[in-house]
């Protein structure tokens, strides 16, 4: 089955053309325009702007995978979007261009949750997760642990009150003057830094449940830096960098092993933008070699947002029958 997907919740408009074959999912197309540097210049994403600038991306995108992957719009099978959750100027716009799609070229419509997606970006690696096993979305809008019963069957058992962890890693690098999105360039900071420097507090909530709050962390590393800068002393980044990121992964250790308690999973997952922290990845490595579970990640190209995690899932909602028609919208939250 050949699947044309398209992505735009946020800061990225991404077209795939995907083949799945029984047990082979092979990405043949999968093209990602980034709007960083727009955003960067406000330090962030402005909905209007990323809703305009997908609207002008859109159609290029969409001819490059169809013209990369090789193939006719009479062998595509089923168009697939992500309807929810994301900026809903953003989404709306490859809802409809997806709608407009399908409606000419009499195909069969599938809706794709966001979240499912970044999930289901795991699904290309060999071997691929299966059903059933505990997830950490993390991303720049989303932090979520997930309790993947099968793969339409899909819980949130855990998930941040306020800050994703994206977002928490954006704003903290923000104050060390990294340009927007910070996150990445926070992980080659906390590489050369001590990760025990500065005593900062978990985003774990300490209760029972598998919730984080990484709102007080990153308000912690802020008057940290405030404090620093009005004693007149020299702020290490670095160390800042490592303690900040030592302090996200403990409380991520902390949720996901009880979460593996809960779930009793052998399996573990590790999706959405912040997958790709090399500090993060150890951290669950350790874990779970510890727990003697067998840890997913997907490999750092399908770990941001893009269509090709949006095409994996659809396969999975379109074999469950969940296919969607013309009145399909989008929305801003999971509903
Ligand atoms: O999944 P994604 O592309 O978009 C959303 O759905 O939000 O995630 C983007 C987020 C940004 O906050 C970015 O800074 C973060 O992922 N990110 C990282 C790293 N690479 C990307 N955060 C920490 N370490 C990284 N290496
Ligand atoms: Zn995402």
């Amino acid at each position: 089955m050949l699947i044309l997907s398209f992505e735009s919740s946020c800061d990225e408009t991404s077209c795939a053309v995907c083949r799945f074959d029984g047990e082979t999912s092979t990405v043949l197309s999968n093209i990602v325009a980034s709007q960083i540097s727009i955003h960067a210049l406000y330090g962030g994403v402005v909905p209007e702007i990323a809703s305009r600038a997908h609207i002008e991306a859109v159609s290029n995108i969409a001819y490059k995978a169809i013209s990369e992957a090789r193939v006719s719009m009479a062998e595509i099978d089923a168009v697939a979007v992500t309807n929810t959750p994301g900026l809903i100027g953003a989404l709306l716009v490859c809802v409809s261009f997806a709608k407009g799609i399908a409606f000419t070229y009499k195909k069969p419509l599938i809706a794709v949750n966001h979240i499912r997606g970044h999930i289901a970006a795991n699904y290309y690696s060999t071997p691929a997760p299966k059903p059933p096993f505990t997830a950490l979305v993390a991303s720049g809008g989303h932090t979520s642990i997930v309790n993947v019963e099968t793969y339409t069957r899909i819980n949130t058992i855990g998930k941040t009150r306020d800050d994703a962890i994206g977002e928490a890693f954006d704003k903290v690098a923000r104050k060390l003057n990294i340009p927007y999105p910070g996150g990445a360039e926070m992980d080659v900071l906390a590489s050369k830094g001590n990760p025990n420097a500065i005593p900062f507090p978990l985003g774990a909530i300490p209760d029972d449940t598998l919730d984080f709050s990484f709102s007080g962390l990153k308000t912690a590393v802020v008057n940290y830096l405030h404090r620093e800068e009005q004693n007149g002393n020299e702020i290490n980044r670095c160390d800042v960098a490592a303690s900040f990121t030592n302090s996200v992964c403990k409380s991520v250790i902390k949720k996901l092993s009880k979460a593996l308690e809960i779930t009793g999973h052998s399996r573990l997952v590790l999706a959405g933008g912040v997958a790709a922290n090399s500090h993060l990845r150890k951290a669950l490595e350790e874990l779970s070699l510890e727990k003697g579970i067998a840890l997913f990640i997907p490999p750092k190209a399908l770990c941001g947002d893009n269509a090709a995690m949006i095409a994996a899932q659809a396969y999975h909602e379109f074999k469950a029958g969940n296919t969607a028609d013309f009145n399909l919208n989008a929305y801003a939250t999971k509903r």
